[in-house]
């Protein structure tokens, strides 16, 4: 039931028919018994700079931005935070009363929260960080990781020279390499599509990680990839990829619609009811 004073936000994307942000948001503004809307919003990449100035006029609170307008989204915010420059993108955006577009990247942020959430007892000063990969996801996840205090970071990505353009933009104890060492990771991480339904599996003996070390995977179609299978069958704490979709989504609930919302069970059980392959 809305009101006419309901808060308004919604997902830009091209296309946006498969977010699942709007399932999440929904289930929240529900729970919590919130006079407000969460919408799918489908726009073009050329309309992108005027669709976000129509829902400041509308009166929107904000939106979430995916794929292709995250590049966009930074370059049109008139303050961005610090994870949103390390990532050089915006997935989260805050209209304010006095009309400015402020933008932030909460990707890292629910990357670490899902980590925390699933291996209860890691700390990103553990030791090092194997990552493949070295896309959009990768870079979110290497800066946050770095500044929670991870010692180091090993970045291997079938493409080279953009691991190496991320660890230079990145700055800090970052190596490059095609052979990760697994034998003193205290994470391993797979930012690739490898394992994403329709896509080959991730291919990798994970004998020689210590048997402290944790397996996440940002892949969520399907839930249970066969890297985090392999993980579990070798005794290994696995994280999934659905827990940092669900974390990322927080803090943007938050501003927008003024209460701090709940990742649990109910949750992850109604959103991954709708990521069967
Ligand atoms: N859980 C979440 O909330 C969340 C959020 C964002 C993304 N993701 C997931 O994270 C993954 C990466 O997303 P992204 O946005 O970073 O995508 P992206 O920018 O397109 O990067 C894709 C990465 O996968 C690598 N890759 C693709 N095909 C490969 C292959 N056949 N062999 C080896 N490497 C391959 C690419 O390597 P090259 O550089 O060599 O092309 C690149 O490192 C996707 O699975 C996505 O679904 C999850």
């Amino acid at each position: 039931m809305l009101s006419g004073k309901a808060r308004k936000a919604g997902v830009l994307g091209w296309p946006v028919a498969h977010s699942r942000s709007p399932r999440l948001h929904g289930f929240w503004l529900e729970r919590y018994g919130i006079d407000g809307a969460y919408l799918p919003l489908p726009v073009a990449p050329v309309h992108f700079p005027e669709a976000v100035r129509a829902l400041v006029q509308l009166g929107f609170a904000g939106a979430n931005v995916t794929i292709p307008h995250k590049e966009a989204a930074f370059a049109l915010c008139d303050a961005v935070d610090d994870a949103a420059q390390r990532a050089g993108s915006v997935n989260t955006l805050f209209f304010r009363e006095n009309g400015r577009i402020e933008g932030t990247s909460t990707d890292g942020y629910g990357f670490l929260e899902s980590v925390r959430e699933q291996a209860p007892g890691w700390q990103a000063g553990d030791g090092p960080a194997v990552i493949l990969g070295a896309g959009g996801a990768v870079r979110s996840v290497a800066a946050a990781l770095l500044d929670a205090g991870c010692p180091r970071l090993v970045l291997a990505n079938r493409t080279a020279v953009r691991a190496e353009a991320l660890a230079r933009d990145l700055g800090g104890p970052i190596e490059v390499t095609d052979r990760p060492r697994l034998e003193d990771a205290a994470l391993l991480v797979n930012g690739t599509s490898l394992g994403m339904e329709g896509q080959p599996p991730l291919v990798l003996d994970l004998a020689p990680l210590p048997a402290t070390a944790v397996v996440a995977d940002l892949v969520y179609v399907p839930l249970e990839t066969p890297l985090l299978a392999a993980a579990r069958a070798r005794g290994l704490q696995a994280v999934d990829g659905l827990g940092m979709l669900l974390h990322q989504a927080r803090p943007g609930f938050a501003g927008w619609f003024g209460v701090e919302p709940r990742v649990d069970a109910a949750l992850r059980a109604f959103v991954a009811a709708d990521l069967m392959p």
